[in-house]
Order: structure tokens, then C-alpha cells, then sequence
């Protein structure tokens, strides 16, 4: 593991009491990602997944929708943050467990939905991918949100005049998301994405708040140590032609859904190969 990962997974791990209290932002996506699987489908029982994987489960938050709406499916809520883990719900139909994304401790071919929200921009993501492809049944299916490039562009400009450190993460393109998985071999890939802004009374709010988030930056060339009050003072200005018409600041997310579908026909069984 590298020292990045070792980074991510403890500050999630610290992370996880609070967690809730701050995930405004991942509330709202998994509200929307929630939406979306309904779509697939349908109201008839006999097509609703048997067995689901919500891979970096956090605190499973989604556990309680998934089971509303799929009474009977199992679930694996699979984190690498024991201290997310901790805080899954107890339910017979819900198996939790620390594992890490690019290694999933499940059975090939034996999940028929793989449900993911905004985890996969913490992780390499053609690892990840493979590995989901490998868990799921044919014709199994993926849903999950990630970020997109955009996310944090006001920040990313505030920035530009003030120094050359990398103070955002760097996010992969949707398209980009969608030919990986197009090219890992998956069917039906549609990604699109769409923007969520959130707002603060000033800046110094805004970084505490990407800090709780876990969207400030874990780059190795990150800059480290405190952002001094005479840079403050600079960013804030730099904010000025982003301000809205409240006088607030805003930090824009783009919210990248990928879903696909493993190649297979409906009954399970993988398609032949000519
Ligand atoms: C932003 S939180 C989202 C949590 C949850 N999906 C939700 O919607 O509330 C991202 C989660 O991904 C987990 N995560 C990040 N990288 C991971 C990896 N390589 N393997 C497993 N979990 C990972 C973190 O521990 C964290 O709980």
C-alpha cells in the first residue's frame, strides 16, 4: 500500500464518528444514486438483486434504503476504515466487513448488484473496476458516483495566482471513467454527471469543511502545514468574482454517475465466446 493509502484510510477511520454529521454532500449523492438503481429495476421482486455489494459503505449509510427496497436481497457492506465498519447497522440480512476496494473479499461472480458511492475517486480505478467485474454474476450490475474534474474549479482559481502546489485533488473525466470500463469490458456504460454547489460564509469554513469532506488534497506534493492568514486574506479576494448574490462562497462538485452492466444473458450465465 502506498503512503497515500495509508493517509486515506486513517482519516476516514478518524473520520467515521462525525462522519454523518458532516456528509452533506454524500447524502445527497447517495439519495441520487438511490434513484437512479430504482430505474433498473423495476417493481417486480423476481428482477430486484439477491445479493448486493456496497463497496466503501462508510457507515452504511445506504444499508437501511437498500433493504426498503430490496426486503429480501443480502448485503455486504465492505469498507477498508474498521471504525466506518464499526458503525454498520446490525441486520441478519447484512454482512459487514474491512476490506479494501482493490482486493474485494467476495466470491467471483457471485453479486448481482454493486453499489458504490464516492469511494472510487480515493482508489486506482481500473484495479477497482476489475475487481467489481470479478464479484459480479453476468450481466450483474454496477451503480456508483464519483467526482469529476470540475469539482472544486472556483477553488482550483482562487488558487492559480497564489502559488503552483497542487491544493485539489485531481478528478478523472467522466468520459474518461466510461472508457475504462467500456475497455475493462462492461456493457451498457452510460456516465454523465451533473453539479451540486454548496456555499459558505467565507473561505476559512469552506477548507474545514473540504477537510471533513475528505476533498482537500492527499497528493504527495500537497502542500503541508497551515494556510497562513496573509494567504487567507489572498484567497479570499481571489474569491470575489465567484461570490453569489448572498455574499456567500461556493465550492461546486461534479457528480459523476457511472452505471454498466457485466456482459452476460439474464438467467446468469456468461455469454460464449466465438
Ligand atoms: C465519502 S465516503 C462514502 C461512504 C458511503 N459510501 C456513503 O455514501 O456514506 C468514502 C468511503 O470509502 C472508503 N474507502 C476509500 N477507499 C477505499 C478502499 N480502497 N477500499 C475500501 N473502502 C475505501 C472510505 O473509508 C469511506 O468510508
Amino acid at each position: 500500500m502506498s503512503l497515500e493509502h495509508h493517509l486515506i484510510q486513517s482519516s476516514f477511520d478518524k473520520a467515521a464518528k462525525k462522519y454523518e454529521q458532516h456528509a452533506v454532500l454524500q447524502r445527497e449523492s447517495l439519495n441520487r444514486l438511490l434513484e437512479r438503481i430504482s430505474d433498473d429495476f423495476g417493481d417486480d421482486t423476481k428482477t430486484h438483486p439477491k445479493q448486493i455489494l456496497d463497496l466503501g459503505c462508510g457507515t452504511g449509510w445506504a444499508v437501511p434504503e437498500l433493504l426498503a427496497r430490496y426486503p429480501e436481497a443480502k448485503i455486504i457492506a465492505a469498507d477498508f476504515a474498521q471504525s466506518m465498519i464499526d458503525l454498520v447497522p446490525k441486520h441478519p440480512q447484512v454482512s459487514s466487513r474491512v476490506s479494501d476496494a482493490h482486493a474485494i473479499d467476495v466470491h467471483a461472480q457471485s453479486i448481482d448488484l454493486v453499489f458504490s458511492n464516492l469511494m472510487i475517486q480515493w482508489c486506482d480505478e481500473s484495479t477497482v473496476l476489475q475487481e467489481i467485474k470479478r464479484a459480479l454474476k453476468p450481466a450483474g450490475h454496477l451503480h456508483l458516483t464519483t467526482m469529476g474534474e470540475h469539482t472544486l474549479h472556483e477553488l482550483k482559481l482562487a488558487w492559480q495566482d497564489i502559488d503552483d502546489q497542487p491544493h485539489v485533488n485531481e478528478f478523472v473525466p467522466a468520459a474518461k471513467i466510461a472508457d475504462l470500463t467500456m475497455n475493462l469490458g462492461f456493457e451498457d456504460v452510460i456516465a454523465d454527471s451533473e453539479f451540486i454547489t454548496m456555499t459558505y460564509a467565507n473561505v476559512i469554513d469552506m477548507m474545514r469543511d473540504l477537510k471533513n469532506i475528505g476533498a482537500h488534497n492527499v497528493d504527495n506534493n500537497r502542500p503541508k502545514g497551515l494556510t497562513s492568514p496573509h494567504v487567507i486574506k489572498q484567497l479570499t479576494k481571489n474569491f470575489e468574482e465567484f461570490r453569489t448574490e448572498e455574499g456567500l462562497y461556493p465550492a461546486t462538485y461534479e457528480l459523476v454517475y457511472l452505471r454498466a452492466r457485466k456482459p452476460g444473458d439474464d438467467k446468469g450465465l456468461p455469454l460464449k465466446i466465438k
